[in-house]
């Protein structure tokens, strides 16, 4: 058996993280799979549904080079059941009480100032998300992060588009980022999965700099 991915390899497997809405669990397993085809193998379900986790369970099960993990994971009790299914990693907004970096499917903690960041290290994370990145500042938040921060690496979220997204990637202390702009709900509830498969090819063309 592998040993588990950690979330910083997580993190480098592709550029963009696509973070996914998933209200019909019949789109589950062709969204992955148009997503993965594009070139993009690492997906997060954000538990805003009721079929979330049954859509990690199923598209962790059926979507072959897929790492799929649960995103908006907000308590232990979500991180623990998001795990039980099959996550391989979870995602969070914020801080998430309690929470350290070991356990069951990685977490990747969510932080929007300095002072979080000094609790999320003390916790002993050092791989965040900034959210909502376009908000919090930014490449400028991040930038400013890099000199004190020097440990800490981030997935900014929450406003990205293929139009910033190159910025972000530019920076020294961002591995990837995180978007729903690869899979618009409008191309999704019309199955328009050839659309979701070009939108992931340009998403994983997105080279760091
Ligand atoms: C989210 O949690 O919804 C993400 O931050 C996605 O944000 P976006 O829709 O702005 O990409």
């Amino acid at each position: 058996m592998t040993a588990p991915l950690t979330i910083d390899e997580i993190m480098r497997l592709s550029p963009v993280i696509p973070v996914l809405v998933i209200e019909d669990i019949a789109h589950a397993v062709p969204l992955g799979r148009a997503l993965v085809a594009g070139g993009l193998p690492v997906l997060e379900i954000t538990l805003r549904t009721p079929v979330a986790m049954d859509c990690i369970e199923r598209m962790a099960g059926e979507i072959e080079g897929a790492v799929v993990g649960a995103g908006t994971v907000i308590s232990p009790q979500m991180r623990r059941a998001a795990a039980a299914v099959g996550a391989k990693f979870c995602v969070s907004p914020g801080l998430v009480p309690g929470e350290t970096a070991g356990g069951p499917a990685p977490l990747l903690p969510g932080v929007a100032t300095a002072s979080e960041l000094i609790a999320g290290l003390a916790a002993g994370f050092t791989r965040f998300k900034l959210f909502p990145a376009n908000v919090v500042g930014g490449v400028d938040a991040l930038k400013a992060f890099a000199s004190p921060f020097q440990q800490a690496k981030f997935c900014p979220t929450g406003g990205v588009s293929a139009k910033n997204a190159p910025d972000y990637l530019a920076l020294p202390n961002v591995i990837c980022v995180g978007g729903s702009w690869v899979a618009p709900a409008d191309a999704v509830k019309a199955g328009d999965w050839g659309r979701i498969t070009e939108l992931a090819r340009q998403a994983a063309a997105l080279v760091r700099t």
